[in-house]
């Protein structure tokens, strides 16, 4: 969360004297259809409306783009202007005095900080880029030349070369900054008390985020040499890597100009330089560090498809697997292209052009089919007690997906793979839901046993993710057949989602209605958050909403059951103190019955 010196209760008195589609018709034309309010985006580029604004909710959000936001995010987004500069010209508007601010200094300083870093990443970036002009730069040109990259390339991805260990650092005490704010900005590196750019001799790839700020570095070793071949920047108050994607800015930028319907995830920065050298634009990749949630939801902001396109290698494999699970959490359609052996992107696009690559990205399995045939590879079928475990490794794949159709369409794949009827399969699948039998997942991590309990409830994690996302906003949105419920509440595993639910939960209890705007005051929604999800949720306009609705809160409490079941059966493994023992077992036995009765 940002500053907000100003007091809470003010800037509740502030809203509620604003309607947001009075404020945001001064920057856009609204039009009225049904209960909302639409407009092209003004935060960016379209032709067709997907701008929304939401009377009753007071708050705004864009299809196109997902932007979302209450009234006073609005005309900060718009103004480019800060919270409390924001308040400032509402307030002045509804003639509502302005109490009186307190300044958080520490924030001031940190912000300070920040852009002083930003300048020097941004002046750094430009000379490491200027030196490609100069003939000391050899060794980088040539190394460029060998990777195929054309001028254009090079300038788009802001490119550059670092000639030695302390060129950068003399350059920027030039400029007048302290060698306290290099190191800050992690451009250089201090050791002994001798400070040296820690890009020293390579090739520099600027990273930048989707503001177009550079953020941090990746840099390429030039010769073969025992140590790491790229180094990125460590970790400071601008970059963590487990939360950038490279490319980003890219992607943010063909969202709002062309438009985007997919985005492509490679293992490593040049396959994405590659790909975009031979025109295939919408790729990104994680700075040498594993995908996780971070980098998952900021996907998310800009496609609902991706294709997980990692090297044909036993290493990429695995980071598919791996990959599959975040991913899906996070709410995208998921697409696996596979890469022959050995092979990654940018050596397959260089060889056998861009029609080939986008072929291969056309030919993306679904994940679930695409883990079908991983299992498949992985056991051989003419065995029966291969064949059945390849069932259950498809089984428990197929038990995590939301509705009983997509359940249906990947029985039927597993019935042709395997000849066994769909009946048999279907009801080994109910028997596995509902816990009677073992699940094993093959893509769970090597320490454990595939059938550990805490790789069932893995697996489960992901129905409920689902589930608890709808639950949550059914209640935000007070849809008639959501209520709040003890056993919602004891379900959530979710800090903010708790507090959401007490939020409705106070203000119900007081007779108030609960505002989904409200939500932005006490979360930053803007940035990678769950909280975003639930503001943002798309209800399907099905009409058996309450019933899935049922549904849901059925698999939240199963989850809840299951989490608590496996919890007793560690407990149980770790005492030998019999009393215990069987009481445990007692507690064990009432859990699994109410399971069964859900
Ligand atoms: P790769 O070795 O697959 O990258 O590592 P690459 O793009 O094919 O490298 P080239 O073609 O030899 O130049 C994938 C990613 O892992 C990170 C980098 O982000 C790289 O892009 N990595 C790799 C490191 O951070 N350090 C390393 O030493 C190696
Ligand atoms: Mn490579």
């Amino acid at each position: 969360m940002e500053n907000r010196s100003l007091p809470i209760t003010w800037i509740n008195e502030l809203k509620s004297k604003l309607n947001i589609v009075d404020v945001v018709n001064k920057y856009v034309k609204l039009d009225r259809k049904g209960k909302q309010y639409w407009a092209c985006c003004p935060f960016h580029i379209e032709k067709t409306s997907s701008f929304t604004v939401n009377e009753v909710e007071q708050f705004y959000k864009c299809f196109g783009c997902g932007v979302s936001g209450d009234v006073i995010g609005f005309v900060k987004k718009i103004e480019s202007i800060d919270f409390v500069e924001a308040c400032k010209r509402l307030a002045d508007e509804v003639h509502l005095p302005l109490p009186e601010i307190h300044e958080d200094k520490n924030i001031a300083i940190l912000k300070k900080r920040k852009d002083t870093y930003l300048n020097i990443l941004r002046d750094a970036a430009r000379y490491y880029y200027n030196n490609l002009k100069l003939p000391e730069s050899k060794p980088g040109i040539e190394y460029i030349k060998l990777r195929n990259l054309d001028r254009a390339t090079v300038t788009d991805f802001g490119i550059g070369y670092s000639l030695g260990w302390h060129e950068v650092v003399n350059y920027l005490s030039q400029l007048g900054y302290s060698k306290e704010d290099m190191v800050g900005s992690g451009v250089v590196e201090v050791k002994n008390g001798s400070y040296y750019d820690a890009q020293a001799k390579r090739l520099v790839f600027p990273i930048i985020n989707s503001y177009n700020e550079v953020i941090g570095f990746s840099a390429r070793i030039l010769e073969k040499a025992d140590f790491a071949k790229y180094k990125n920047t460590a970790q400071t108050l601008l970059f963590d890597k487990s939360k950038t994607v490279y490319n980003i800015n890219t992607i943010k930028k063909l969202k709002n100009t062309e438009g985007l319907s997919e985005i492509i995830i490679v293992e490593g920065q040049m396959d994405v330089i590659s790909l975009y050298r031979s025109g295939v634009r919408n790729a990104v990749a994680c700075m040498g560090t594993a995908l996780t949630q971070y980098h998952a939801k900021e996907l998310k902001r800009f496609v609902d498809k991706v294709v997980v396109c990692f090297d044909g290698d036993s290493a990429g494999i695995k980071a598919t697997l791996r990959s599959l699970e975040i991913l899906t959490n996070a709410g995208l359609s998921v697409y696996v292209a596979s890469l022959p052996a050995g092979v990654d992107p940018d050596e397959f696009v260089l060889k056998y052009g861009k029609d080939a690559y986008l072929e291969l990205i056309r030919n993306a399995r679904y994940w679930v089919e695409y883990l079908l045939y991983y299992y498949k590879g992985k056991y051989n079928l003419a065995k029966p007690e291969e064949k059945s475990r390849f069932i259950a490794d498809s089984l428990a794949v197929i038990a995590t997906l939301a509705t009983e159709s997509e359940k249906d369409v990947y029985l039927e794949k597993l019935k042709e793979m395997t000849n066994i009827s769909i009946n048999v399969l279907r009801d080994d699948l109910k028997n596995l839901i509902n816990g009677k039998a073992p699940a094993t997942f093959g893509v769970a991590s090597d320490s454990k046993a595939d059938n550990s309990p805490e790789n069932v409830a893995l697996l489960r994690e992901n129905a409920y993710v689902k589930a608890v996302k709808f639950v949550m906003a059914a209640l935000l949105y007070k849809k008639t057949y959501a209520t709040l419920d003890v056993n919602i509440k004891d379900n959530l595993k979710n800090g903010d989602y708790i507090k959401i639910y007490e939020y409705i939960e106070s203000q119900t209890s007081m007779g108030n209605v609960p505002k989904v705007s409200s939500i932005f005051d006490m979360f930053d929604v803007d940035n990678n958050s769950d909280v975003y999800d639930i503001v943002n949720f798309e209800f399907d306009p099905r009409e058996d909403n309450d019933k899935y609705y049922r549904d849901c809160v059925a698999t939240l409490i199963s989850y809840g059951l299951l989490v608590k079941q496996n919890e007793i059966r560690t407990s149980l493994d770790n005492t030998s103190d019999m009393q215990l023992k069987m009481e445990l077992t007692k507690q064990l036995q009432e859990i699994i019955t109410k399971r069964k009765g859900l």
